[in-house]
C-alpha cells in the first residue's frame, strides 16, 4: 500500500499579481545620457570599476526573450521603469522613437498576458537635469511634471498602474547624505531638501496622471527597512532605532498621507501632498540591528549591522529575515490602502539561499493575506541579473543568471520554484520540499 504524505497549499486571492521588477538603467544598456553613466566613468565610483555597458541589452531588443521567459513561467505582471534621459534627451526635445520603443515594450507585456506597472523615476536622471541642479533645484517639480505628462500620455493606452518615484528616501540618502550614488554629496540639509522636493514632485505628478487617466492607480515604492535595537534593554539603542525608522521608513509615506514632512525639531507643511497615494508600494529586503554610536553622525548616530547569526547572502548585503517582511506588511497596512510588494529579493550567484528566501517570504506574505490585509501583488527583484548600481555586477539578483559578455541567460532553480508559485497562485509543501527542504518544517509545521 502506498503511503500518502500530507500535502498542503497556501493559496492567494484570485487575481493576485505575480511578477518581477526591473529598472531601466539596470537592464537597458547604453544609457549614455544619464547621471549614472557619467558616474560609472569616474574612477573609484563602482566596485571593481564595473560599468553597466550593454546591461541586459533590453534596448537592443532582448526584453522580448526575457518577457517570454517571465510569461512562460506563469508571471502575470511586470514592473519596469522608463528612462527619462531617453524620452527627454535635452530640455527642449522629446524623443518620439524612445516613446515608441516603450509603447512596443508595454504592448509586448500585454500580448503575453502580463499587466505592466511603470515606474517613472528609478534612480537615474538625464544629464541636463543634473547640470540644472537636479533634485536640489526649485524647478524640479516643473521638470518632473512635464516629463510625466509626456510619458503618461504616450503610454496610458497600455498602463494604469504607476509608480512615480522608486525609493525616494534611498535616492536622497545615497546621493546627497552618504555619497555613494551620484552626485556623491554628503550633506544632511541638502538630502532633506531633495527628499522634500521628491514629495512635491510626486504630488504634482499624481495630479498630472489622474488628469490624463482618471482610473489610474498611482503610488511610490518605499524602501521599508526593518530595524531592531541591538540591545533590547538599551534606551539609547531603542532611541537610535526609532530615528532610523522615522527617517527611512516613515518620512515620505506619512508626508504623502497627511501633507506633513516631519524632520527633527521641525515640521514642514506640504499640503498638496496630502492623500496622494492610491496604494502603498513596498520594497522589502531585510532587517538591521541598530546600536547608538556617537561616531556615526552620517546615519544620525545609529550603527546598523546584521545579527551575528544572520542567514546572509553572497556578499553579506542581505540577511534573510522573513518575519521582518510580515512586520513590513503590518506597517504598510496602517495606511489603509491597497498594498503592492514592488520589490523583494536577494543576491545569490549560486542560488543557495534564494529558494528558501522566496519560500519563506511568500509564506509570510500569505500569513498577512489571511488577515485580509489588502495585498494585491508581489514583484520579485529581479528577472535577470542586472547592473546593481555602485555594486556593479558583483551582486546577482536574477531568477536567471546573466553572462554579461555573451548575454546568455541560464535559469536558476529559484525561477522554477517561482514559476510553480505563479502557476498555482500559492505555495505548496511539495514545492518547498523540492526547492528548499531545509525550511519545510518552518513553513509547514
Ligand atoms: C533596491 C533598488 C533596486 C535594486 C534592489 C536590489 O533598493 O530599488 O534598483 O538595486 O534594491
Amino acid at each position: 500500500m502506498e503511503v500518502l504524505l500530507n500535502q498542503a497549499t497556501y493559496h492567494f486571492p484570485k487575481g493576485f499579481y505575480w511578477g518581477t521588477a526591473t529598472a531601466s538603467h539596470q537592464v537597458e544598456g547604453n544609457n549614455t545620457n544619464n547621471n549614472w553613466w557619467a558616474w560609472e566613468n569616474e574612477p573609484g565610483r563602482i566596485k571593481q570599476g564595473h560599468k553597466s555597458g550593454l546591461a541586459c541589452d533590453w534596448w537592443g531588443g532582448r526584453w522580448r526573450e526575457d518577457f517570454d521567459r517571465a510569461a512562460e513561467c506563469g508571471q502575470n505582471a511586470h514592473r519596469l521603469s522608463i528612462e527619462w534621459s531617453r524620452i527627454q534627451p535635452t530640455p527642449d526635445r522629446w524623443d518620439q522613437d524612445a516613446l515608441e520603443f516603450y509603447r512596443r515594450m508595454l504592448r509586448g507585456l500585454r500580448d503575453r498576458g502580463m499587466t505592466p506597472m511603470v515606474t517613472l523615476h528609478h534612480f537615474s536622471d538625464p544629464l541636463w537635469l543634473t547640470e540644472r541642479g537636479g533634485w536640489e533645484g526649485d524647478k524640479i517639480v516643473e521638470y518632473f511634471s512635464a516629463f510625466v505628462e509626456k510619458a503618461v500620455d504616450a503610454l496610458k493606452e497600455y498602463v494604469n498602474l504607476w509608480c512615480t518615484i522608486n525609493e525616494p528616501f534611498a535616492y536622497a540618502a545615497f546621493g546627497y547624505i552618504l555619497g555613494s550614488f551620484p552626485p556623491g554629496k554628503q550633506n544632511l540639509q541638502i538630502g532633506l531638501r531633495v527628499a522634500m522636493n521628491q514629495v512635491r514632485a510626486h504630488a504634482a505628478a499624481y495630479r498630472v496622471i489622474h488628469r490624463l487617466q482618471p482610473e489610474a492607480k498611482v503610488g511610490i515604492a518605499i524602501h521599508y527597512r526593518g530595524f531592531q535595537p541591538a540591545k533590547a534593554w538599551s534606551p539609547l539603542d531603542r532611541l537610535a532605532t526609532g530615528v532610523q525608522s522615522t527617517f527611512i521608513n516613515d518620512l515620505i509615506p506619512y508626508a504623502l498621507e497627511d501633507g506633513i514632512f516631519r524632520i527633527p525639531l521641525r515640521k514642514k507643511r506640504i499640503p498638496e501632498a496630502r492623500g496622494t497615494q492610491d496604494y502603498i508600494g513596498l520594497n522589502y529586503y531585510s532587517v538591521d540591528n541598530v546600536a547608538f554610536d556617537l561616531r556615526e553622525s552620517g546615519t544620525l548616530f545609529g550603527k546598523r549591522f546584521y545579527a551575528p547569526d544572520a542567514d546572509l547572502s553572497d556578499t553579506g548585503f542581505i540577511a534573510n529575515v522573513p518575519e521582518g517582511f510580515y512586520k513590513a506588511l503590518e506597517w504598510a497596512n496602517r495606511f489603509k490602502l491597497p498594498i503592492i510588494v514592488t520589490e523583494n529579493g536577494i543576491e545569490d550567484t549560486d542560488d543557495h539561499i534564494r529558494p528558501r528566501y522566496i519560500a519563506q517570504h511568500i509564506h509570510q506574505m500569505w500569513r498577512a493575506v489571511n488577515f485580509n490585509w489588502p495585498i494585491r501583488g508581489y514583484f520579485h527583484w529581479s528577472l535577470v541579473d542586472n547592473f546593481e548600481w555602485e555594486r556593479g555586477w558583483t551582486q546577482r539578483f536574477g531568477l536567471w543568471e546573466l553572462n554579461v559578455e555573451t548575454q546568455i541567460r541560464r535559469k536558476r532553480p529559484s525561477a522554477d520554484l517561482y514559476a510553480a508559485v505563479c502557476h498555482e497562485n500559492g505555495i505548496s509543501s511539495e514545492m518547498v520540499a523540492k526547492y528548499a527542504p531545509e525550511v519545510l518544517g518552518k513553513i509547514f509545521p
